[in-house]
């Protein structure tokens, strides 16, 4: 084994575990998130499909969550414990020789510089990295909690901020796996296959690249001196109640906020059978002048075949006259135009109002203008007679 080859220990057992917890959370985090935010994608689709309905989905989705955020209260009392008992150094601090350093680094890139920086146990990019990951959890927590608990939060803030957690969330999210497939993938897989979170260790090699300054450290063996037995008992004893009281305050918080609420987005499954749906008139984008009020249906129609002048041509202006008449194309202002047509063509088929566009145009229901059903029939009756004037 070369001086290269030599494994240098990194990371110890706990932290390793605590990559783990963070792993699967964010990647389940990730995974059932994203089908929701994209629910119309084949693949969100096919996920969903797979895992057995959308709220299978979300239970997944909040276990997750779950798990991610207790990962976080433990790594925080871990923190305070080596921190505070084992007085150790806050590594992952960023300061101005991080700005340096990457600048530094930058430069090295390019081919400016010959030596990349040295660094220490946290280089720049992972700090940033770090800090991403709090700042993910503090937002993606919060906004996430708000959705979670939609009545509650509208008890203590304005309805709009449900909607605007909901953007928040699904953006940082999108935001989250990007940095973790572009940045994170980048640094420890792509550039090089960095196994320091399996295995614990990583290279003398990779070392002096990325952590020169600890290994020069560790290497000058600056262990530091071992704390007295008397002194870490009595940190000890000020340490474990505090950390105690907190974890149980935040773990019990946590426990409330995804109990207490029967939450207002539990999926209704779709009716069987769709009753009609309510079509509003409202004008499409075209006309500027607004639409001459339509009055309600004519309850009297006279008996009898009617012509354009009889009634037809009033039926025709009443309902289509406030958008086919001054603006081109169509018009159903007089006989003549109306026979005439519109940009593809004629609208009435005489004789044949089954195959006449007009009608055809308003059979979906969907035509910002309708005839009555009583209307309809006299006009079809109109047509089939040959749509005389
Ligand atoms: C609120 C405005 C509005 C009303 C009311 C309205 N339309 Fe239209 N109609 C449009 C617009 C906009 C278009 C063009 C876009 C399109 O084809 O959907 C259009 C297009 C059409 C076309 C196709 C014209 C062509 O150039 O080929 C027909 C046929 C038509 N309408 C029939 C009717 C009939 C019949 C009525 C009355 C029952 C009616 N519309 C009422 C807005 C309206």
């Amino acid at each position: 084994m070369t001086e290269y080859q030599k494994e240098i220990m990194r990371f110890d057992k706990i932290r390793r575990i605590e990559h783990w917890l963070l792993f699967i959370s964010f990647t389940t985090l990730a995974i059932t998130g994203l089908v929701q935010k994209y629910p119309n994608n084949a693949v969100s689709l096919g996920v969903v499909t797979l895992l057995g309905g959308v709220q299978i989905v979300r239970i997944i989705h909040r276990i997750s969550a779950v798990m991610f955020v207790l990962e976080a209260i433990f790594h925080f009392a871990y923190m305070g414990y080596q921190l505070y008992v084992q007085r150790k150094k806050a590594t992952m601090i960023p300061g101005v020789k991080d700005v340096v350093d990457a600048v530094q680094a930058t430069s090295h890139n390019l081919g400016l510089r010959k030596d990349g920086p040295k660094m220490g146990r946290y280089n720049f990019a992972e700090k940033a990295e770090y800090l991403a990951v709090i700042w993910g959890l503090v937002m993606m927590g919060l906004t996430g909690l708000m959705l979670w608990n939609p009545i509650f939060t509208t008890k203590i803030l304005p309805g709009q901020f449900i909607p605007a957690a909901k953007v928040a969330h699904g953006l940082e999210a999108v935001l989250a796996v990007l940095a973790i497939l572009l940045w994170h993938f980048y640094h420890v897989h792509i550039k090089r296959w960095n196994w320091s979170m399996v295995k614990g260790t990583l290279t003398r090699e990779e070392m002096e690249e990325e952590h020169g300054l600890e290994l020069e450290e560790i290497e000058k063996s600056e262990v530091a001196v071992p704390i007295s037995p008397v002194v870490l008992s009595k940190r000890k004893k000020i340490f474990y109640p505090i950390a105690a009281i907190l974890t149980i305050v935040l773990a019990s918080g946590l426990y409330a906020f995804v109990t207490f609420e029967e939450t207002a987005i539990t999926t209704i499954p779709p009716l069987e059978e769709q009753g009609t749906i309510f079509v509003p008139q409202t004008p499409t984008p075209l006309p500027t002048k607004a639409p001459t009020a339509t009055p309600g249906p004519q309850t009297e129609l006279p008996a009898g075949p009617l012509t354009w002048e009889t009634g037809i041509g009033a039926m025709f202006e009443q309902r289509c006259g406030s958008c086919h008449g001054a603006m081109g194309g169509l018009s159903v202002k007089s006989y003549e135009t109306l026979m005439k047509g519109g940009k593809s063509g004629a609208v009435i088929t005489a004789g044949d109002a089954a195959n006449s566009p007009a009608l055809l145009k308003l059979a979906d229901g969907k035509h910002p203008g309708q005839f009555e059903p009583d209307e309809l029939e006299k006009i079809i009756e109109w047509i089939n007679a040959g749509a005389t004037k």
